[in-house]
């Protein structure tokens, strides 16, 4: 068992018709002056953002809107934020929408309270002093951004995606209504199930400090999110089961399902990465698109934690070699990602890549990680690009 530190300072509202609760929030956190950021126009079709924006004006909070923002968001429009706050001195940035939209507001809230290019954090060159505080009203359960210290953005030019990670950016406050994820399409809510799962999975398959309560948790949340994915596929409009994956979602990367360990593999999320910065795929989609093969090629270095995931959370039968239940357990989990009707390689996924476009990524990943990364087994970019053939 490693040391841990476990920070969760963002206040939850959770329930039917939390968002009413809005502008008490923000008055709680000191905003006088709100940056309300959103992305395609979701939040526009929903009415979301017009009651929003109306419960602001009815507390007498003024407000400006940015939209726009996109699937792996874009540097532009971070800049085009940070523009917009300085001009208009906000100093509160409230988030309505998906990890995108989460994401796209701490980078703002990082460049508004820095000197400098905001790029700078995500390109490793400096780490920032401050950040605007930020408050979300959550419409998508996935990326855990609505409690992380973490945001990711992608920049235009070279397409390169990259996470950035500090306590600053965590939300104040994170308001999660289930039933604003009912009007999410059957895809975008399976993509959001797989990411969920991965933030747990990532922390799991670790060659080191694992704990027993870690462990226990980590292991209901995947059965859980598992059975509630498999009652959205057929029921999308069933209340309990969204509450359930949206609950999950938070506690699945807030930290709780890393305790002890030694901070967990990554390397999936790392990988999809720059599948998402050159082909712009779902997040979610990329993970399980190239999971099986990350585990075919690291599980006999970290063959006790397979086991143990095979018996524990895929209710795979204790018989045969330490390796046949291991494997049993990585089929059994493409099995489900199947019936969720998730891609299981690149192919499924949509990506035709070439072997010019899987060394550029592998490249890309390696230089992103600093040369090598991973627990479960280190890789260096030589097995990057193995695994993203494996992939294809
Ligand atoms: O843009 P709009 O029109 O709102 O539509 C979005 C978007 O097209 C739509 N959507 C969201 N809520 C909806 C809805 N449509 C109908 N009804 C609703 N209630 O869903 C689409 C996807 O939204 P997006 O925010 O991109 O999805 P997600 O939450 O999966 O975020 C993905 C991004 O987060 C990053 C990913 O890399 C990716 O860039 N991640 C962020 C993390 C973090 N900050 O902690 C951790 C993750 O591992 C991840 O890397
Ligand atoms: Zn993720």
């Amino acid at each position: 068992m490693f040391d841990f530190h476990y920070y969760t300072p963002t206040k939850v509202i959770f329930g039917r018709g939390a968002e009413g609760s809005v502008a008490a929030l923000i008055r709680e956190f000191g905003g006088s002056k709100v940056l309300v950021h959103y992305g395609g126009g979701s939040v526009v079709r929903t009415g979301l953002l017009k009651k929003t924006t109306d419960l602001l004006e009815a507390a007498g909070i003024p407000y400006v809107t940015l939209g726009g923002v996109v699937p792996n968001p874009r540097l532009s429009l971070v800049y085009e934020g940070i523009a917009l706050c300085r001009k208009e001195n906000v100093d509160f940035l409230l988030a309505v929408g998906g990890g995108s939209t989460i994401d796209s507001a701490k980078a703002i809230g990082y460049g508004a309270a820095n000197e400098g290019d905001v790029w700078d954090f995500y390109d490793y060159k400096r780490k920032a002093a401050a950040c605007l505080p930020i408050g979300v009203i959550l419409t998508l359960a996935a990326t855990g951004s609505e409690m992380s210290d973490s945001s990711v953005i992608t920049r235009e030019e070279g397409r390169i995606k990259r996470g950035y990670n500090s306590d600053l950016c965590r939300p104040k406050f994170a308001v999660m209504d289930p039933e604003l994820t009912m009007t999410l399409p059957d895809y975008q809510t399976a993509c959001g199930c797989a990411d969920i799962l991965m933030h747990t999975m990532e922390r799991y398959f670790t060659n080191g400090g694992n704990m027993e309560i870690t462990d226990a948790l980590a292991e209901g949340l995947l059965r859980t999110v598992m059975r509630n994915a498999e009652i959205l596929a057929e029921d999308p409009r069933n209340y309990d089961a969204r509450a359930e994956v949206m609950w999950a979602g938070s506690l699945s990367h807030n930290g709780l399902t890393g305790c002890g360990s030694d901070g967990g593999d990554w390397m999936t999320h790392k990988l999809q990465h720059e599948l998402g910065g050159l082909y712009d795929v779902a997040h979610g989609a990329g993970l399980t698109a190239l999971w099986g093969s990350w585990a075919r090629y690291v599980y006999r270095n970290c063959l006790p934690r397979f086991k143990r995931f095979a018996l524990h959370v895929m209710g795979v039968e204790p018989a045969g070699s330490e390796e046949e239940i291991a494997l049993k357990g990585i089929e059994a989990m493409e099995d489900f990602f199947r019936r969720i009707h998730m891609p299981t390689n690149l192919r499924e996924l949509g990506v035709n890549a070439t072997e010019e476009d899987l060394m550029t990524m592998a490249h890309k990943c390696a230089v992103g990680v600093g040369g090598a990364k991973g627990s479960a087994r280190l890789l260096r970019e030589e097995d990057m690009l193995a695994i993203y053939r494996a992939a294809l």
